[in-house]
This record gives C-alpha cells, structure tokens and sequence, in this order.
C-alpha cells in the first residue's frame, strides 16, 4: 500500500488586518482582556463577496501546487473543508475547480469545522493507500467575519475568530517511513449544543424567521469554559493515540501543530504534555481562531520558518464543534 505526502503548502490571508483597538470601537472589550484571555493581537477579516472562502482556498492551493511542482490539472480529488461555504449548498470544492479550472474531478466538502483539517488529510489518505487517486488537494478555507455578532452580546466569540485560508497537496509515495503514519478522528455528538450555530438549520419548521435574527440565533453560540475544559483533555489524548499507535514516543516528535483555538489552549497542551515551548506551533495571536484554516496556515508558516525539514516528524492535532477532535503523525 501506498502512503501520502505532503508535497505542497499553501495559504491566503486576507489583506485587512482588524486589530484589538478597532474590536474596541465596536463593543466593550479591551485589548488586555483579549490578549490576556485568547493570545490573540489581531485577525484577518475577507473582503465580503471577493475574497470568498472557495476564492482564497484557490489562492491557497495554487501556491501549494507550486511548492509541489505540479499544475491544477494534476490533481484528481479536492477535499474541502469549511464551516463558511460559499452558498449553503452546494460545498465550496464545487467552486474552487472553476477558479481552479479543473471542471469534472471530484470535489467532497467535509464540515467538521476546527478539525476539518485532521479528518481531511485522513480521507486522502485512505485513497491514496488504496490506489484511488494519486494527487489529492486538501484545502480549508473561511469567511468567518460576515457571521460574527460585532456587538457587545457578541463579544466573546466575535474576538476569537478570523478569516484566512490554507492549502496542502498530498501525494503517493512508495515510501512507507514517510507521509501521514497514523490519523485517528473521533466524535461526540452529545456536546453539539456547546458550540454550534442553531441557524438557519433543517430542525426547524421554518429556515430563518424574524426572531431567529432578533434572537441572536444565527449567530455562533460557544459555551467557552465546557468548551476549554473538553479541548485540554481531548488534544493531549489524540496526539498519545497516534503516537501509541505508531510506537513513538513525544521526545520523537520534531513540532507539534494544534489547531489554534486559542492561545491558552495550547500552554495548557503545553503544560500537560510536558513539551518545551518551541515544540508546539502558535500563530494565533496574527490571525485569531480561523477554524478549518488553521492548520493549513499553521502548517505553512512552520515549514517557510524552516521549523519543518526534510525527516521532521510532526504532529497535526485538533478539537472543535461537534465535538470532533482528532490527530495525524506526519514524516516529511
Ligand atoms: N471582552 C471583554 N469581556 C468579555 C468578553 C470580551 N470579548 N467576552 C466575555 N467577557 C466577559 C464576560 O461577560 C464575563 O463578565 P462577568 O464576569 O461580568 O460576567 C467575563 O468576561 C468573564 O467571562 P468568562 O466567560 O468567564 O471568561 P473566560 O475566562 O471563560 O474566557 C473564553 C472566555 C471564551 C476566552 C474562554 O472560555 C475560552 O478560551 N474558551 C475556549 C474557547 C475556544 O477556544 N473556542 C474555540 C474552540 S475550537
């Protein structure tokens, strides 16, 4: 069987930066209180109807598939992940082949939200091991910015998220001591309630109505504390999944990269697994929490720092709505 690797990286940040200071101007919050609780300095926010999540998910892969030394053409499956699609449906992989023009390939939107981009290189992997397909373009992308409530009610998710795109190629290898050398995926479905977006959603008799916008409810609701206490514990038990599955050991481990949820998140990580600081991966106080995007871009910015080399041995890890969480073990 064959393995997969990652044979290109790519990402796409939106151009307007949104500052603490400017968040300020829209609600009560400060600069201190957002530092001291989520690490986060600023967050990108998309160009509304330009810089669309399928747009920068193109710019993304494109830079990727020239890391790869490959063109659009060779790509035979997207998988795209997203909480922001374009249009409700169909799934953002439908118009990222017409930026891309590449009409005709398959194209599987995966909507695991913060860890859309473990579960994602683990479907390409699947059928790359079989022999389905040899070039898969993993992409995740989001516009969250045009969701966030900007009011004091909506203070503590609108300051934690932010928009931005990443992209990673991944290619057959016949080479079994590289690629992706284990991914474990896991889900709880009892915790959908401590965050989600309620609407518009199908379990309703009517899809958007005046008091689901009065309410609030289309606006992303995050139970922070629960959402804190699961993630510390679940980060730490998928990447020991995957290293126990593969027989490393942490010490093995070159960089560990966790979805950037927040940046107390990954101290307490830190601080559970007993890593030194430079081993696990932070941009968060840049971009903010920008979901399915955030390992992808995480991923990018590591290797262009050169924290990711020929050999290095890296571990993606992620938690999120669902609750979904999981993990891949990667040999570059
Ligand atoms: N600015 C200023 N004050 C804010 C605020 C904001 N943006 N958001 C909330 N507050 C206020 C609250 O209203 C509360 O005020 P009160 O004490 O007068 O009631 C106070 O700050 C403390 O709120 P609390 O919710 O207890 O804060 P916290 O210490 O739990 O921190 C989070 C809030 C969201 C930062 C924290 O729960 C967290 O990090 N959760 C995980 C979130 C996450 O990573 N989500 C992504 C997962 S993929």
């Amino acid at each position: 069987m064959k393995n997969s690797k990652i044979a290109g990286l790519g990402k796409y940040i939106p151009k307007r930066v949104v500052t603490n200071a400017e968040l300020e101007t829209l609600m009560d919050t400060s600069d201190t209180w957002i530092q001291e609780r989520t690490g986060i300095k600023e967050r990108h926010y998309a160009k509304a109807g330009e810089e669309t999540a399928s747009w920068m998910g193109a710019q993304a892969s494109l830079k990727a598939l020239e890391m790869a030394g490959l063109q659009a053409s060779d790509i035979d499956f997207i998988i795209f992940a997203t909480l922001s699609p374009d249009f409700e449906f169909p799934g953002s992989g439908c118009p990222l082949q017409v930026h891309l023009e590449i009409p005709g390939i398959g194209a599987l939107d995966v909507r695991n939200q913060c860890s859309g981009l473990v579960y994602s290189p683990a479907i390409a992997d699947q059928f790359i091991k079989t022999g389905m397909y040899k070039n898969i373009l993993v992409v995740g992308s989001e516009v969250q910015s045009t969701a966030l409530n900007l009011k004091t009610e909506g203070r503590d998710i609108a300051v934690i998220f932010g928009d931005g795109a990443g992209a990673a190629v991944l290619t057959a290898t016949e080479n079994n001591a590289e690629g992706i050398l284990t991914s474990n995926m896991h889900a709880d479905g009892r915790f959908a309630r401590e965050l989600f977006m309620e609407d518009p959603g199908s379990i309703k008799p009517k899809r958007i109505t005046k008091e689901m916008i009065d309410e609030g409810t289309i606006y992303p609701y995050m139970n922070g504390k629960y959402v804190f206490k699961h993630a510390i514990q679940k980060f730490p038990a998928a990447i020991e999944e995957a290293l126990t599955k593969t027989g490393y050991k942490l010490e093995d481990v070159d960089l560990i990269i966790p979805h950037q949820a927040n940046k107390r998140i990954t101290e307490a990580i830190q601080m559970r697994l007993k890593l030194p600081k430079e081993k696990i991966f932070s941009n968060i106080e840049k971009y903010g929490n920008t979901t399915a995007a955030s390992i992808p871009i995480a991923l990018t910015e590591a290797y262009e720092q050169g924290l990711i080399k020929k050999g290095s041995l890296v571990c993606l890890a992620a938690f999120g709505s669902g609750f979904t969480w999981g993990a891949n073990l990667i040999r570059f």
